[in-house]
């Protein structure tokens, strides 16, 4: 169920998808639990956001009979995850869609600035023929989102939808203004950023939680 959130968010507030947020959110779920719902809170949410994927007519045979039926087109989507967190998610999105290319950016946030710092970036070759699904379970004060949208333009990215777990309110008005093109989706609008630039209730660092560091 895919309701219209603030800020012309995509909210996906399927009850699956929301206990399991409740459950990450949590400071007592420990490294193993939290990797595993961000898998299964990713694989219900691509479920949403490939909703209105491209199909096309193929003819196949059945035990029974020929037959025509349908099959999500060819050379269409690519999986964008932002380093570190957003390779949490990736599983999750490859159980449904086995076939996608999967690209990565890594930037990590300045800590003074919180301005995204590139450090590496490797993306399907065909990006032009393509629809991205960027993923990052956090956006944040926007600028990991936006910068990573700017580069898949550059490299000619079709189109580009971002899915992320937690949005916060001025994360979303930076990305929508950069791209109002950029189809945002998100299971939750949390209330703002604290000083330090972290979502306010939000689940803490999100690549520290999925990778035991801190
Ligand atoms: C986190 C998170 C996002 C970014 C969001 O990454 O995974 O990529 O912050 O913040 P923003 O919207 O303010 O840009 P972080 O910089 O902590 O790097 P990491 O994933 O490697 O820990
Ligand atoms: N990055 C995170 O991992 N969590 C936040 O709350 C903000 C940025």
């Amino acid at each position: 169920m895919v309701i219209a959130g603030p800020r012309g968010v995509r909210l996906l507030e399927h009850p699956l998808i929301q206990h399991k947020l409740t459950l990450i959110r949590d400071r007592n779920t420990g490294v193993k639990e939290f990797r595993e719902l961000v898998e299964e809170i990713s694989l219900l949410m691509a479920y949403e956001v490939t909703r209105d994927l491209p199909l096309q007519e193929v003819e196949i045979v059945t035990p029974v009979a020929p037959a025509k039926s349908r099959v999500i087109q060819g050379k269409n989507l690519a999986v964008v995850a932002i380093l570190r967190a957003g390779l949490g998610m990736v599983p999750g999105i490859i159980r449904l869609i086995p076939n996608a290319k999967v690209g990565h950016v890594g930037l990590y946030r300045d800590p003074v600035t919180l301005a995204p710092v590139q450090y590496y970036c490797n993306l399907p070759s065909d990006l032009s023929e393509r629809d991205v699904v960027l993923v990052d379970p956090m956006l944040a004060t926007g600028g990991s989102i936006a910068r990573s949208i700017d580069i898949l333009k550059d490299k000619g990215a079709r189109s580009v939808q971002t899915m992320c777990i937690i949005a916060a309110p001025e994360g979303i008005d930076v990305v929508r203004d950069k791209h109002p093109d950029a189809e945002i989706f998100a299971a939750a609008v949390d209330d703002r950023l604290n000083d330090h630039g972290y979502i306010v209730p939000g689940l803490g660092d999100a690549g520290d939680r999925l990778f035991g560091t801190s």
